[in-house]
């Protein structure tokens, strides 16, 4: 693999222990998937950040990168951590564990990373611009990066972006090559997804029958971006997709051709698909509520409160966002009507990255396949999907 000569300083160790062993993780990464060369990365998105998923010996790495006082050099986001970093009592969750998760954070921050901790890095300032080569790890903020922004990124390991992060380098390699971003899948919509449960479903169908396709899907002729995002989330979870393009609606669609999209292997969606796709994995009662996976905008918060003005939940409901959506949403006054009508937002953690099985709960709702797929298989959690405005309805007085 061709390092040029300041990359070569890096692995030999000029710029120190820490950054040496960060190229040497990535010329390693390199070579297995063999690629060319290093690119330069505009901006780095690290995921492991959880104490409860990487533990000890993940604390103890991070801590001596930061005494070893390595820096980052390009712009870099945290993924969410395993709590609400001033209402882990509320959650219920102990000291010990408190304690270790600020450590990790505080190592971060020693570095220079930024730590909001998000999967919506776009949505708190992590926003390359369109052709940016960036290193980004968490699944939904990959695929969202790839195919609603047009940046370009693999789905990297919280170890490799960390890597990159540090380097301002990535190997040049899978989807930061164009060849490699044209459609393998063409998805016929027959129907109109007209909620976020109906995107995260139909993201989750293609992801499950086309694992490491790049879908192009044509028929959804209108999206929000936060549809966008539901979409991509159900896209990447039950598959290891990380890239989409959506007809007339993401910026790399009008570079393709009919001739492009004609020899593609062809699968159709329609309404009947969703519903049963919901009835199979969908369990019948919750005793909790989860919305926010991926973290909730600004936009969707504020959905929330308008429903719940003036109302009162009659089960726990949990609403996950970032810190930085979150105080937006605080001076709006969206905070304060959802909690007062008794439920509880927040910031920079979700479900799965939390120690969840210490908590009780045991049957959840929400509208999320990624948390669906995840939930019962990490933390023993039955799921429920709803759409947002129903589960709201079901539980209100
Ligand atoms: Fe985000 Fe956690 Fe869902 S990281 S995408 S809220 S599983």
């Amino acid at each position: 693999m061709y390092l040029n000569r300041e990359e070569e300083r890096m692995l030999d160790g000029e710029f120190g222990e820490g950054v040496a062993k960060c190229m040497k993780l990535l010329v390693t990464l390199g070579e297995l998937f063999e690629a060319k060369e290093m690119v330069k990365i505009r901006s780095s998105h690290v995921s492991g950040v959880s104490y409860k998923n990487i533990g000890d010996p993940g604390l103890e790495l991070i801590e001596s990168f930061a005494e070893e006082n390595v820096k980052v050099k390009v712009k870099t986001t945290l993924n969410p951590m395993g709590m609400d970093r001033e209402r882990w009592k509320e959650m219920g969750l102990e000291r010990s564990f408190a304690e270790k998760q600020l450590r990790i954070v505080k190592a971060y921050e020693k570095m220079g990373v930024i730590s909001t901790c998000t999967c919506t890095p776009y949505l708190v300032g992590n926003n390359p611009k369109f052709g940016e080569h960036v290193a980004w790890a968490e699944t939904s903020a990959t695929v969202y990066a790839n195919s609603v922004l047009g940046a370009k990124t693999n789905r990297e390991s919280g170890l490799s972006a960390f890597a990159s992060a540090v380097t301002g380098r990535t190997p040049y390699y899978g989807y930061h090559l164009e060849e490699n971003r044209k459609p393998t899948v063409h998805v016929k919509l027959k129907f109109k997804p007209k909620d976020s449960l109906e995107f995260s479903v139909l993201g989750y169908l293609v992801g499950k029958n086309f694992p490491n396709s790049v879908p192009f899907i044509s028929g959804l002729h209108e999206a929000s971006l936060d549809e966008l995002k539901t979409l991509g989330a159900g896209l990447a979870s039950a598959g290891a997709i990380t890239l989409y393009h959506v007809e007339k609606l993401t910026p790399e669609s009008r570079f393709f051709r009919d001739e492009d999209v004609k020899n593609c292997e062809k699968f159709s969606v329609g309404q009947e698909d969703i519903r049963k796709t919901i009835s199979e994995i969908s369990e019948e009662e919750f005793d909790c509520v989860f919305l926010g996976c991926p973290h909730c905008s600004l936009e969707q918060l504020e959905n929330v409160a308008d429903f719940l003005r003036g109302k009162k939940v009659n089960c726990r409901l949990w609403v996950f966002t970032s810190k930085q959506v979150f105080e937006k949403a605080k001076k709006l006054g969206y905070i304060d009507i959802i909690e007062s009508a008794g439920g509880l937002v927040l910031s920079d953690t979700c479900m799965i990255v939390s120690p969840f099985e210490k908590l009780n709960i045991t049957k959840v709702v929400t509208d999320s396949c990624k948390a669906a797929y995840y939930l019962p298989s990490t933390v023993g959690v039955k799921v429920k999907l709803e759409n947002p405005r129903k589960i709201l309805e079901e539980i209100t007085v």
